[in-house]
């Protein structure tokens, strides 16, 4: 059970300033926190919302040297570009500022001094590369060399991506500078540690006791740390970009990007509310929920907790509904592949339409597990659902206003039965709503929200109030009455989703502000209010912009696939023995031509040597029949026969398969005899 509190402090994941943000993003973090803010600020409560960009780290750095540009320069640019799409998404940030910011540096300074001056942290020497040339020390990044498990020879000093290993810089072999391109040194440095060990039972305790009603993966993730047991954890670097370490004798050397980047939260609320900062974050009448991606939840759920447990005054999270992954048509969504729906391309291609993309983003939000956008679920979600339903009911609702009653709210006569069972079904939203919202289950919540859409265009469809018109007006009128109030239901739950298609149809019914409490009225409208003439909320998505999206992905990949060739990973070994049972011979094609109704087959007669065979082969697409004839191929002579589109295929032949796709047939080197055997 989760304590009554007075106010909420919302966090949102800082990302990172070293390119835009795109749909996974705000699927995993953005939308989801900003519907909650939005729940509460409807309800009335006290309520901020906290964001900011994340310009320290790494891999700020390389993006620099790689455009010969200064860090600085770097954040600035995706700072200006990540801000401007948050606020075109009507993501409600109460601010959103930067960990450049001078009260960043201070405040993270300052987190440093104290803990420091408390004795928390441990002082440690040990070797690290060390580039003579640049004159500097070496993050793992800037450090590549051949990997120690699969000779990889790109792999970096802190992973190989050939074969996903984790390596420290000091595993691989033959080791070099990126920055010089020489070989690096080892040479002692002195860094800061966290010893997460000793709070480890403070961790448990909290945690695995205390809240046991965080989301599944969230709690699963922190107790597989917990069990597999904590370490001190470095939080300096030796780095020229980022918060200097203030402590003598610490020249050349900054905080953690990981260290300084959740004390922005900190630092942004201080800059929104210089006097009342401190009632956020330090009174235990604050509830403080981060909104994150899984990859930050030992940061947010372990070290930030332990920072502010070791400092003291700190509140602590009561939340932390972290989201799975959002895939981008089957593929993990990438920066570096280019990978991704980018929020400001989606804006350029689909101008006007923010709410179709929020609404499909918590519709099918990584909540649980890992989910996939696709551009036809996008599609199929926005013609059929807030086209067919919600839109559909609130155009009929204001037409029929406007036919009837010249654009007044009617008067409402005696209910029906029938009028009072619909009334009865639409009462329980609101706590149903309440039961997901207060529990960050998002997309349950849109669904209880379109539902009370779907019985709005239920009421309409049964009651045919059009046919009522030339016999029963004053039916008519109760009908319109009851449908026009659910639409103004429909303004105010739909505020926290689909900010801006709500405010539009507020302003269609004249309604004013959206208020929390009044969701179950049918006394929201006043009769003979007016209502304004009908605009579509939504509108259809036809076949072309959803096609030329996917083909936009289509043609990334086989950029993708040009630009870096990827091998297959090689098969487990197999015995000699094993190998000795496959007989591989060469044969010459005397016949071939296309199977019917296969656009991928053609069949050959193979000369072998002995009274000749016919294989089917799946190689039609790359080529004419007529180009193999009188070629030398290798088959398989002893794969059991199998009937492929009708045709009896004694044999496989053998290709190879470029990193794109394309086969080609293997032959002998020079013509050999038909039947020889290939060992
Ligand atoms: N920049 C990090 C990321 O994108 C998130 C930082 S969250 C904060 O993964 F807590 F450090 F701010
Ligand atoms: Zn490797």
């Amino acid at each position: 059970m989760e304590k009554k509190y007075k106010r909420t402090l919302v966090t949102t994941a800082l990302p990172y300033a070293n390119g835009p943000v795109h749909i996974g993003h705000l699927a995993g973090v953005y939308v989801p926190a900003d519907i909650y803010t939005r729940y509460l600020r409807l309800k009335g409560e006290d309520v901020i919302m906290i964001g900011g960009s994340d310009e320290h780290g790494v891999p700020i750095t390389i993006k620099a040297r790689k455009e010969g540009v200064t860090p600085q320069e770097i954040v600035d640019r995706y700072h200006g570009i990540i801000k401007k799409s948050f606020e075109e998404f009507g993501i409600s940030f109460d601010i959103y500022s930067r960990t450049t910011s001078e009260i960043h540096r201070k405040t993270a300074s300052d987190f440093f001094r104290t803990l420091y001056d408390k004795g928390v942290f441990i002082e440690k020497t040990s070797e690290q590369y060390y580039d003579t040339e640049a004159g500097q020390f070496l993050a793992d990044r800037y450090i590549t060399g051949t990997c120690p498990h699969c000779k990889n020879e790109h792999a970096y000093g802190d992973q190989c991506e050939a074969c996903g290993t984790s390596l420290n810089a000091t595993d691989l072999i033959n080791p070099k500078s990126t920055i010089s391109g020489s070989a690096p040194v080892l040479r002692e440095t002195k860094h800061w540690y966290l010893p997460l060990d000793k709070y480890e039972g403070f961790l448990r305790e909290w945690i695995l006791e205390g809240h046991k009603e965080w989301k599944t993966n969230v709690y699963g993730q922190c107790k597989s740390w917990l069990d597999m047991g904590l370490q001190p954890r470095a939080v300096s670097r030796d780095l020229d970009w980022g918060v200097p370490v203030p402590v003598d004798g610490a020249e050349g050397k900054v905080l953690y990007v990981w260290f300084d980047a959740p004390i922005g939260y900190i630092s942004n609320t201080k800059e929104l509310l210089p006097d009342k900062w401190k009632l956020y974050w330090k009174d235990s009448e604050t509830k403080l929920v981060h909104f994150i991606g899984k990859d930050n939840i030992v940061f947010h759920c372990i070290v930030f907790p332990t920072m502010l447990k070791a400092e003291g005054s700190y509140i602590l999270p009561e939340n932390v509904p972290a989201n799975e992954f959002l895939n981008l048509e089957g593929d993990k969504i990438s920066t570096s592949r280019n990978w991704a729906v980018w929020l400001h391309e989606y804006l350029r291609d689909f101008p006007g339409k923010q709410d179709v993309l929020r609404y499909v983003l918590t519709a099918n939000a990584p909540e649980t597990k890992d989910n996939d956008f696709t551009w036809r679920d996008f599609q199929a979600r926005n013609n059929n659902e807030l086209v067919a339903i919600f839109g559909n009911f609130i155009n009929r609702s204001i037409v029929l206003t406007h036919k009837y009653f010249e654009g007044r709210v009617p008067q409402r006569g005696e209910l029906t039965d029938y009028d009072k069972s619909v009334l009865e079904e639409f009462k329980s939203i609101k706590n149903e709503l309440e039961g997901y919202l207060d529990t960050y289950r998002f997309r349950d919540a849109l669904r209880e929200a379109m539902n009370l859409a779907r019985i709005g265009n239920k009421y309409l469809a049964d009651t045919e109030p059009w046919k009522l018109a030339k016999t029963d007006m004053g039916r008519v009128a109760t009908i319109l009455n009851i449908a026009l109030q659910v639409s103004a239901n429909l303004a105010i739950v739909f505020e926290p989703f689909l900010p801006f298609s709500a405010a539009k149809l507020r302003k269609l019914l004249n309604m004013g502000a959206a208020e929390w409490d009044k969701i179950g009225s049918i006394d929201i409208l006043a009769a003979g209010s007016v209502v304004e003439p009908a605009e579509l909320l939504f509108e259809k998505i036809d076949d072309a912009p959803i096609e030329a999206q996917v083909k936009k992905l289509h043609d990334t990949k086989l950029e993708n696939a040009k630009a870096e060739p990827s091998v297959a990973p090689i098969k487990e070994c197999v015995g000699f023995e094993d190998f000795m049972k496959l007989d591989i011979r060469v044969g010459t094609v005397t016949e071939c031509c296309k199977v019917p109704k296969a656009d991928k087959l053609l069949q050959l007669k193979i000369d072998d040597g002995l009274k000749g065979r016919t294989i089917v082969s799946g190689i039609a697409k790359h080529y004419k029949p007529e180009e193999l004839v009188g070629k030398q191929v290798c088959f398989i002579a002893n794969l059991e026969p199998r009937k492929l589109k009708g045709v009896l295929s004694e044999g496989m032949i053998l290709s190879a398969e470029d990193a794109d796709g394309k086969l080609s047939v293997v032959s002998p080197a020079a013509n050999v005899t038909p039947g020889s055997e290939v060992k």
